[in-house]
């Protein structure tokens, strides 16, 4: 798919106060300073579209760009942010649940995964709430570029193979790196085809 636009709409604590056009959403998701922000900008092409940061916690709404004046990409708050307090913690789960659930619009949720790390409680936890609520996700495993290949097959199959012992189909999986800009065309080919669908 080739993004001709994409532009920021608003952003939001509150998914009532999202955008009230019935465009399909695919929202991102995953821990604090996984790599979302990155990945939108990576997928759009556009450097400074979503904001990053070194340190975790900087995207703390949500944030709606509407591509191709037809699909809305939309980057959300990381969850297990250790350093903040519980009431912010709280609020930030409560920003996330009630976005993912009471959202009609939202058409897939990527989870984006440290391509690093050995398997995460929290993140299967989490994938474990999606899949008791029905939320039709897919897996993203960010930075890539930061292991060797040999690495990387051994963590992801790793992974594989523990999301196999509670599902007995893996979701789409994508292999991406914002930095060497890798997986891009997959990711977006996958949104054309739930677009067309
Ligand atoms: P929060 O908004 O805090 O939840 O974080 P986030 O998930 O949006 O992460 P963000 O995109 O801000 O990236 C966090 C850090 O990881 C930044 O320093 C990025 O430059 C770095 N980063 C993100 N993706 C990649 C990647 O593919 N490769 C490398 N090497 N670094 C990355
Ligand atoms: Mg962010």
């Amino acid at each position: 798919m080739q993004i001709n636009s994409a532009t920021f709409v608003v952003s939001n604590t509150d998914f009532r106060k999202c955008p009230d056009d019935n465009f399909p959403e695919f929202a991102f998701i995953g821990r604090s300073n996984v790599g979302k922000s990155s990945l939108i900008n990576m997928l759009v092409s556009k450097k400074d579209l979503a904001k990053t940061s070194s340190k975790p916690g900087k995207t703390l709404l949500i944030n709606h760009f509407l591509i191709n004046e037809k699909f809305y990409i939309v980057d959300l708050p990381g969850y297990g942010f250790a350093k903040v307090s519980k009431t912010q913690r709280d609020k930030l789960r409560t920003i996330i649940e009630n976005y993912v659930l009471l959202r009609p619009q939202l058409t897939n949720l990527f989870v984006l995964i440290d391509s690093r790390l050995e398997p995460q409680k929290i993140d299967l936890e989490f994938i474990e709430w999606l899949g008791e609520n029905s939320v039709p996700f897919s897996i993203v495993f960010t930075k890539s570029d930061k292991q060797s290949k040999a690495k990387l097959s051994e963590n992801i199959e790793k992974y594989k193979s523990v999301l196999l012992e509670a599902w007995e189909n893996l979701p789409p999986i994508f292999i991406t790196s914002s930095e060497k800009k890798t997986g891009k065309e997959e990711v977006l080919n996958y949104i054309e085809k739930i677009l067309n669908n």
